[in-house]
């Protein structure tokens, strides 16, 4: 698969720059992302051809690859006798394991391209590609991040890239989702600091909290640098290079920006601003291994809301002995599943009601909610919506029974960060939400089938597991697809 992989990334490599098809890429590339020719080499970007047949005529025609291994590879699709290409149309960034074996690829629209697709595909997981352990950019630089013991974390590929041309070569991305525990451990190999710079939107605040705890246990120091006047790293590095390292320079320790994050948001002066202080913040102090180093936080929030230490470190171990809510699902789910479930499916609902709720009547909405009560919540909106008044939640929340209220008055009320959100990005992660629950769904499923198999295994009942086998596989399938339309780019706040 390497070896595709290779083959691949030089014909896109070469059809970029060498050949009139990839011109247009090139001048994009080039006019408009302001990216020097060296810098496209060093990368190896490329262009894969808007064409149904080039792929197939030099994988597998010319360099006599099995059109099976090639969609085995994740780069074609076999449909009868044609291959085709899934990044057809698209810059490509070469993704590379930190040793420099091309694993995989990452491929961005062109302005005026589909709008009807995902800005970014990457490639499916496959035996060489791990989603959830790829640092883009780190075979180039992780020999500058251990010479500096520093690791710069941007989001996106262009943000590494424009970063390492504008000098702030100790970069990685993270290709637009948190940053997992795989990851950190392969970065604390070349640097104990992380800075992150993430884009200047709230999906960075939530991405920074995101992998606090993970980083935390590891001892890794993460700093949280504010991107300022530009919507990202990338568009800071070409438009004002030297602002950007000093964002980089005056990066805070990450938990005063969370700190701070949470005071700038919300009124320190009202009880009710000190409840919501206290409720996002105490799950952060919590998190924070250090028992000294909390106690210093835990000093600094008492002091800025004005209340004694005592009570915030109670709230503390409140958080931390209070048993987790009990599922509420009928089928016993891991603590983790049922969790995340419970978010997500609020997390849809809210998003939901806060923009369009008409969005809760498609088709591909039935089997997405497992949780009892937003089930019955979303049951209760179909019936009003078949009453065609328009809707209004009040009148819609008058006639819910009690047990429902109260979940749907928290779903419906905006807090601060919502309100200055756009629409559209509400509806992106909307869109995101509902196929996060399609993929836990899945998930969880093949759990559920893998310990059948397992059962039928001890049992030696070998039709059985075949047949379920089949299964598993066809489901692993529809999984796999779903992935590769690119899930991340927008962060849930999880905790
Ligand atoms: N991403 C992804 N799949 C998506 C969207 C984003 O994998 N459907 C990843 C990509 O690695 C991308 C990063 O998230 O580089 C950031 O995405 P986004 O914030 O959408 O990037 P923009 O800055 O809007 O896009 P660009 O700089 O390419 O114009
Ligand atoms: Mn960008």
């Amino acid at each position: 698969m390497v070896e595709i992989n290779t083959q691949t990334l030089r014909f896109y490599n070469y059809l970029l720059l060498d050949h009139p098809v990839g011109k247009k890429a090139l001048n994009y590339l080039t006019r408009d992302r302001g990216l020097k020719p060296e810098t496209i080499k060093e990368f190896q970007l490329g262009y894969s051809p808007d064409n149904s047949y080039a792929m197939k005529q030099f994988l597998v025609t010319k360099k006599k690859f099995d059109a099976r291994d090639v969609e085995k590879a994740g780069i074609g699709i076999v449909r009868g006798a044609n291959v085709y290409d899934r990044f057809s149309g698209r810059v490509v960034f070469p993704l590379f394991d930190h040793r420099g074996n091309p694993v995989g690829f990452a491929g961005r629209i062109m302005p005026g391209g589909r709008e009807d697709t995902a800005k970014y595909i990457n490639s499916p997981e496959t035996p060489v590609y791990h989603k959830s352990n790829i640092l883009y950019a780190l075979n180039i630089t992780k020999g500058l991040i251990k010479k500096k013991k520093i690791a710069i974390v941007v989001e996106g590929e262009l943000d590494a890239i424009s970063s390492y041309q504008a000098g702030v070569k100790n970069v990685v991305a993270i290709k637009g989702s948190a940053l997992t525990e795989e990851q950190t451990r392969l970065l604390s190999r070349f640097a104990p600091k992380f800075i992150l710079a993430l884009d200047s939107d709230l999906a960075g605040d939530a991405a920074a909290r995101r992998g606090l705890s993970i980083a935390s246990k590891l001892g890794v120091e993460i700093k949280v640098a504010k991107i300022t006047d530009y919507k990202d790293p990338d568009e800071a590095a070409r438009g004002n290079p030297e602002s950007y390292k000093k964002d980089l320079i005056n990066a805070e320790g990450v938990w005063d920006y969370l700190i701070d994050s949470v005071f700038t948001r919300n009124d320190v002066d009202s009880g009710a601003g000190k409840a919501k202080i206290s409720k996002e913040l105490t799950p952060i102090l919590a998190e924070i291994d250090d028992k000294i180093v909390q106690a210093h936080y835990v000093n600094i929030v008492a002091r800025k809301l004005g209340v004694p230490l005592e009570a915030v470190s109670e709230q503390i171990s409140k958080v931390t002995t209070e048993a987790k809510p009990p599922s509420l699902s009928g089928t016993p789910q891991t603590k983790e599943t049922s969790t995340r479930r419970q978010l997500l499916e609020e997390r849809l609902l809210a998003l939901a009601f806060q923009t369009d709720p008409k969005k809760l009547l498609g088709g591909d909405i039935d089997g997405v909610f497992d949780l009892p009560l937003n089930t019955r919540l979303l049951e209760e909106y179909k019936k009003f919506a078949g009453t065609k008044k328009a809707f209004d939640a009040s009148a819609f929340s008058e006639k819910l029974p009690a047990e429902l209220f109260e979940g749907f008055a928290k779903m419906v009320l905006l807090d601060e960060r919502e309100q200055t959100a756009d629409p559209e990005s509400l509806e992106k992660e909307l869109d995101l939400v509902k196929k996060e629950l399609k993929i836990l769904r899945i998930k969880e499923n093949l759990k559920a089938l893998a310990l059948k198999m397992r059962e039928l295994e001890e049992k030696g009942d070998k039709d059985k597991l075949l047949k379920v086998q089949k299964r598993f596989d066809k489901m692993a399938g529809s999984l796999s697809v779903l992935d590769e339309e690119g899930s991340g780019g927008i962060i849930l706040g999880e905790k």
